[in-house]
């Protein structure tokens, strides 16, 4: 099939590399803006943010689940990033270090979004791939990713990276939802920690984090 001009585009937005970095006090703006965004298609962006906190008590909650300290019970580890390309949020990625019994059954180990307007670049594409690799550094994989059943968009996703159909299930409230596993034998990035660089750093000069 003849390649279109929409092909090259996307082919050209995907080179653009992916930060994945934590989210930080300039956020507060575009997070909320980008939490509006996924409220108006039912969706949440900031896992975990009330109305009623401050910023700065949103970033307090998910830096617990980072350390993975005093964390509600039957609460996991978990890293919240947000997903950034040329300096501008794009979407944002959560990594649970293990599995409760929800998690196990219909959550799976990385859940992730990208933004209306930066939708089918390739960015999820990158972002599930990075997301990971930061988990096999910590240890953890295989790796087990789940989509709603007819969520064609992440199927697809989690395909490209590796993901191995395993199963339909049917969660608690009844939809089905696709189970899948991903192995990551061989990481792109090569580094584990270092994708925790501050803002300016990964506008200036880049991450071993950034897609290629
Ligand atoms: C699903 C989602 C993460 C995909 O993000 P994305 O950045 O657009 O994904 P990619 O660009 O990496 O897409 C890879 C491929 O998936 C397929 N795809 C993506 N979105 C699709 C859609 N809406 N319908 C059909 N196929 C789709 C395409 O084949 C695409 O490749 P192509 O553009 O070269 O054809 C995004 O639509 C989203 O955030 N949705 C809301 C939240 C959500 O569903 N999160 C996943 C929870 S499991």
């Amino acid at each position: 099939m003849r390649s279109t001009s929409n092909d090259r585009e996307n082919a050209y937005d995907s080179i653009m590399p992916v930060v994945l970095r934590p989210f930080d006090s300039q956020d507060e703006e575009v997070g909320l803006i980008a939490h509006m965004a996924f409220a108006e298609e039912g969706l949440i962006f900031l896992l975990g943010y009330q109305s009623d906190m401050s910023w700065q008590d949103w970033l307090a909650h998910i830096e617990r689940y980072r350390v993975g300290s005093d964390l509600p019970a039957n609460r996991v580890r978990a890293e919240f990033l947000a997903a950034e390309v040329n300096g501008e949020l794009v979407g944002r990625v959560s990594i649970r270090f293990a599995l409760n019994d929800w998690l196990a059954r219909e959550g799976g180990h990385i859940g992730y979004g990208v933004l209306p307007g930066f939708r089918r670049k390739g960015h999820a594409t990158e972002m599930l791939r990075q997301a990971a690799d930061l988990a096999h550094h910590e240890g953890v994989d295989p790796l087990l990713i789940i989509c709603d059943e007819d969520n064609l968009g992440s199927a697809t996703v989690i395909e490209r990276c590796g993901g191995v159909f395993e199963s339909l299930a049917t969660t608690e409230s009844g939809t089905t939802i696709r189970r899948y596993w991903i192995q990551v034998e061989s990481p792109r990035h090569p580094s584990p920690a270092l994708y925790r660089v501050t803002r300016a750093k990964s506008r200036s000069r880049g991450t071993p984090l950034d897609g290629r």
